[in-house]
């Protein structure tokens, strides 16, 4: 009896859990590629995010309306301070950034779209288990979609609709937990300590950075 429970409980999974809303961990590195239905923008960037000091690197390299272009930037919130950075003439703007740091989580108000398997669940190595997620953005602009790795909620994809740009389709790829090049989330030395007068940069969240720009 015991053991036909036990083997009921294994088959069914009595281990699995209900997907919880989470939060993406507080180191992580990778790759991601933003799409814009719109604004006619396609760009991929290497991406280094770190919650606990509230900072974030974007290098990118995109195009935009056809043109080809590159952009580095980064984004300090604890200091409220943002620089574009251009590597190849030494040369770095810094800029006021009004905005808070969001951290990349499902918020806790997220619905559950459903558990997913991406790729293919027939054989080891071939699948991988994610949890789709949909609610209204943080400024009711409009509506997400966000799906996560069911294990570490590693981001996977993020699907946004608003209206000033359509469908927004953002992907993360060869995410790694932690930062690999802790020194490019500091300023690099030919950067100034004081802030351009008069400029208007305020993004509110990763893609308003990459739209804000133009
Ligand atoms: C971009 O290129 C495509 C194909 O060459 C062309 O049809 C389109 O009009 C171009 N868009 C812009 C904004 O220049
Ligand atoms: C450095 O490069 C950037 C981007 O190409 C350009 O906008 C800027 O004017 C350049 N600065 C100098 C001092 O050449």
């Amino acid at each position: 009896m015991r053991v036909a429970a036990l083997l009921t409980c294994l088959l069914a999974g009595c281990l699995a859990e209900k997907p919880h809303p989470c939060e993406s961990p507080a180191l992580l590195s990778g790759l991601l590629s933003v799409s814009t239905q719109n604004e006619k923008l396609w760009t991929v960037a290497k991406y280094l995010y770190d919650a606990l000091g509230q900072r974030v690197r974007i290098m990118e390299l995109g195009t935009y309306e056809n043109k080809s272009f590159t952009y580095d930037a980064l984004l300090l919130f604890r200091e409220a301070a943002m620089y574009e950075i251009h590597e190849h003439n030494r040369t770095c703007l810094k800029k006021p950034l009004k905005a808070d740091f969001q951290p990349m989580a499902i918020p806790k108000d997220a619905t559950l779209l459903g558990q997913f398997v991406l790729g293919s669940s027939s054989g080891p190595g071939e699948g991988l288990l994610v949890n789709s997620w949909a609610g209204d953005l943080p400024d009711k602009s409009g509506k997400y979609v966000s799906t996560v790795t069911e294990f570490g909620c590693v981001p996977v994809t993020s699907v946004s609709h608003t209206e000033q740009f359509g469908w927004v389709v953002t992907s993360f790829v060869n995410n790694i937990k932690g930062i690999t090049d802790p020194s490019q989330l500091n300023p690099p030395e030919f950067c100034p300590d004081a802030e351009m007068k008069g400029s208007e940069v305020e993004p509110t969240d990763f893609l308003s950075l990459f739209l804000s720009k133009k």
